[in-house]
């Protein structure tokens, strides 16, 4: 892709994307040709079986792994020529990601939790907005909660609330109501889609629940590292 006409319009464009792991007779091709492009704003699910590759198409367009070949393109930057220092720093305050097991900081507090990300874009009152913003996932009872002393639920809108904290403009989300019941999940997801319209952000969400993924715009499935199909639920 060298044409940038659109490019204001477009949130994510992923060319040709491959990634191999491992080398010689040991390497793995875990996605085998991907182009995926996702206009600003949508909402996205990406379906598909168990190791068909939705969680590596993540790490790649969300600048947590490198392509192995391919064009990727993220809020108007090329990913796939960064370094890792480089892609680090333009991950910071653009992309939020929610990942299935919630990954918070143990030893942290929710309220700590949710100011990290905050006080690393340099925001003033980093305590202060990280209060309001666990207040607008229903939490302002448990700001000084450890996450071990949090249900699950609870952990996961600690997780939201800090992937939206600093207003980036794409948002992933890996599965993240596959550690939870069907009740708390549905809860999960009306709180994601609220941040999310909140934020005004693009969404990209892996999912094992056609239900949840009907909720998106549009719905990508894949299967054994491609993409099989794309379209309105
Ligand atoms: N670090 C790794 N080394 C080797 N193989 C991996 C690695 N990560 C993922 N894979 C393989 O890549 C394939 C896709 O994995 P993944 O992207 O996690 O799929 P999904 O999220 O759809 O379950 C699987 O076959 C998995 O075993
Ligand atoms: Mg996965």
């Amino acid at each position: 892709m060298h044409g940038r006409t659109d490019a204001s319009h477009i949130a994510i464009d992923a060319r040709d994307v491959t990634l191999s792991l491992g080398a010689g007779d040991a390497q793995t091709r875990i996605l085998k040709g991907v182009s995926l492009s996702i206009p600003r704003g949508e909402s996205l699910a990406i379906l598909g079986p168990s190791g068909s590759g939705k969680s590596s198409l993540m790490a790649i367009l969300s600048g947590l792994e490198r392509a192995t070949s391919g064009e990727v393109t993220v809020a108007g930057i090329d990913f796939a020529r960064m370094s890792e220092d480089a892609l680090a720093r333009a991950r910071r305050g653009r992309i939020g990601i929610i990942l299935q097991s919630f990954h918070l900081l143990p030893t942290m507090t929710a309220l700590e939790n949710v100011a990290v990300p905050l006080e690393l874009a340099g925001i003033g009152d980093a305590s202060g907005q990280a209060g309001t913003e666990l207040e607008a996932v229903g939490l302002s009872h448990r700001l000084h909660h450890y996450p071990s002393q949090l249900s699950g639920g609870e952990q996961q809108r600690v997780a939201i609330a800090r992937a939206v904290a600093p207003r980036p403009p794409i948002l992933f989300a890996d599965e993240p109501t596959g550690n939870l019941d069907s009740r708390t999940s549905e809860a999960i997801v009306d709180v994601l889609f609220d941040r999310r319209s909140a934020a005004d952000a693009t969404l990209v969400m892996i999912t094992h629940d056609l239900a949840l993924a009907r909720r998106c715009d549009r719905i990508v499935e894949m299967r054994d590292g491609e993409i099989v199909s794309d379209g309105r639920p």
